[in-house]
């Protein structure tokens, strides 16, 4: 008998047998695309660290929900930019504000995209922390937890009666998930549903979104909130919280450092789990492609079948529209 018998070749002879034994695929439909809604724009502008991702007007929701609804992708995360940032980030809290504007003319142009809104005061704050400042004991200016998630729960339900579909936090503050709930439920929005950015790590990789979503913070970092990279336990138990807490999904961000604790965390838990493929991550593919050392579609589709492999269900993707493009091909 000729060695060897066994050949895992055998099964990559051709496009079509390599297709019949993916195991990982990829489809519109796991995508959220992110888009940022500028309050005082009547064009869309262009975000120089973010290639092909632009700032809008909110003149410009309803072409885009037509636009992404058409290329297979069911839903979208809304990130704004207020015309007006105070310490409290109140123009957060505002009804006519970029997000809520844009969830309405969205909604209006396509009511079966889910439109999902990021909620967090960071872009709303001059300071650009995502949360109301207060001095602690050493005197140090830190973010006051309790004070943050009532606001939390008032931009929450704003976005719910404007249509939002899914609220998301992403703000890192303790007990925000069932404060939320409760805010919810007692206006009557107890079909809106909520994912969780559970597990988020202080990470390098928000560079670009920084100045897409203009929150860079003016002093200090995120650290006090936002979790530790060395630690993955502590991402299991963030997890549990919110699940107890009553979220519908969870998210892990960044993804491509942290493919090990999207693994961990779908091991964990029965919700359905997202994973943030950041600003970060999608400008380098990008700028790498550029300098051609790599090719751009391929890199992208490898990037974003990882995430998915690791156990990610959807996918928060910028790439969402070009690599829906390769996959409607
Ligand atoms: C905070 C928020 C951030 C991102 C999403 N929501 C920035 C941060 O925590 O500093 C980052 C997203 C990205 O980098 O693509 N509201």
């Amino acid at each position: 008998m000729g060695f060897p018998v066994i050949r895992p070749r055998r099964l990559r002879v051709s496009a079509s047998m390599r297709e019949l034994v993916r195991e990982t695929t990829l489809a519109p439909s796991d995508f959220i695309y992110p888009m940022f809604f500028h309050a005082s724009l009547t064009a869309p502008q262009a975000i120089s660290t973010m290639p092909g991702v632009f700032q809008l007007p909110v003149s410009a929701a309803k072409d885009q929900a037509r636009e992404i609804v058409k290329r297979g992708v069911k839903s979208v995360i809304l990130f704004g930019l207020p015309a007006k940032k105070d310490p409290r980030g109140d123009s957060g809290c505002d009804p006519d504000g970029p997000v809520p504007r844009a969830v309405a003319e969205m909604k209006s142009a396509a009511p079966d995209l889910v439109v999902m809104t990021d909620v967090c005061v960071d872009e709303y704050t001059d300071h650009g922390h995502c949360g109301i400042l207060t001095k602690n004991r050493a005197g140090e200016m830190v973010v006051d937890n309790d004070a943050t998630i009532e606001v939390l729960a008032k931009m929450a339900t704003m976005h719910a009666r404007a249509g939002a579909d899914v609220v998301a936090p992403s703000d890192m503050m303790d007990g925000r998930v069932g404060r939320i709930r409760r805010a919810l439920d007692e206006s009557g929005f107890d079909q809106t549903a909520i994912l969780s950015y559970a597990v988020k790590y202080a990470s390098s990789f928000y560079g670009p979104f920084r100045e897409a979503a203009d929150c860079a913070p003016q002093f200090g970092d995120r650290a006090g909130y936002q979790m530790d990279p060395g630690n993955a336990r502590e991402a299991l138990r963030e997890a549990a919280l919110d699940e107890a807490e009553g979220a519908d999904m969870l998210m892990v961000k960044p993804a491509l450092a942290y493919l090990d604790v999207i693994r961990a965390v779908k091991e964990a838990s029965n919700l359905p789990l997202a994973a943030y493929n950041v600003s970060g991550e999608y400008s380098m593919v990008h700028a790498a492609a550029k300098a051609k050392m790599i090719d751009l579609n391929r890199a992208m589709m490898e990037v974003l079948t990882s995430i998915r492999r690791a156990g990610a269900d959807l996918i928060l993707s910028y790439h969402a529209l070009e690599a829906s493009e390769i996959l409607n091909a």
